[in-house]
């Protein structure tokens, strides 16, 4: 078994978290990898979210890196300016730019993980010859824009056909999911070969934050192992 796949994490989206009670709710989510922020400018998604001041803020206060995931137009203009206050990872729409590859190099030069989301229904096809310029891709399982939707089982094929990619070019590419991701679902995008999870409502909704993310982890680490024995068997 690849060590990526081995390792699961989970990213706890502050999209679900109480927006007046930021740095009391980032507190509550010890346990996570990465803080999910999601940035929205109400153009490239019908919703408003957070610029570039409240990130730098969030990311002074958290304790745990951010993984800024940008649905925004324009990512030329404005993604590198999250990669220089500090974002571990910086995500952009494969369908808001013409130059991915340009733009993920800027990233990486910067210092940050460069990441490439698709919406559920933007082919993988034209990004899997293209995965050693990535750090991550997000495959949506839901359409980007609100929280608390319903997971697409329709975008499994598209991350198993990046886990059999990410596996025969020998790259460690995070393969992450975004969107309905529960207890139950979790199981399904991690057989899929997902190892990185986004996780809002079902982290913030839940009465124990810490707990539930352990619990998630734990959960898709157990079907990923189900699902390598079998195919050993
Ligand atoms: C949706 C966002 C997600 C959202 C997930 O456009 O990208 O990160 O917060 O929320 P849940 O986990 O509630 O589906
Ligand atoms: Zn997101």
């Amino acid at each position: 078994m690849p060590d990526s796949r081995a390792r699961m994490r989970i990213n706890p989206s502050i999209l679900a978290a109480d927006f007046v009670n930021m740095e009391r709710d980032l507190g509550s989510i010890r346990t996570a990898d990465l803080v999910h922020v999601d940035v929205m400018d109400n153009h490239f998604v019908p919703n408003l979210t957070f610029g570039p001041q409240m990130v730098e803020r969030i990311q002074a206060v958290s304790a745990i890196p951010l993984d800024v995931h940008l649905m925004i137009d324009d990512p030329e203009r404005w993604a590198p300016g999250y990669a220089e206050l500090g974002a571990y990872s910086v995500t952009f729409h494969a369908e808001a730019t013409d130059e991915p590859v340009a733009l993920a190099r800027r990233l990486r030069e910067i210092g940050a993980r460069a990441g490439i989301a698709l919406k559920p229904d933007t082919p993988v096809d034209d990004y899997l010859e293209l995965l050693e310029e990535f750090d991550q891709v997000l495959v949506m399982t839901v359409e980007p824009g609100f929280g608390g939707q319903s997971f697409m089982a329709s975008t499994m094929p598209k991350l198993e056909r990046l886990r059999s990619a990410v596996a025969s070019a020998g790259l460690d590419v995070w393969l992450q999911v975004d969107g309905g991701i529960t207890q139950q679902t979790i199981a399904t995008a991690a057989r899929a070969g997902a190892n990185t999870f986004v996780a809002g409502s079902s982290v913030f909704n839940s009465d124990d934050p810490a707990a539930q993310i352990t619990a998630l982890r734990n959960a898709a680490s157990s079907a990923a192992t189900d699902s390598a024995s079998n195919l050993d068997q």
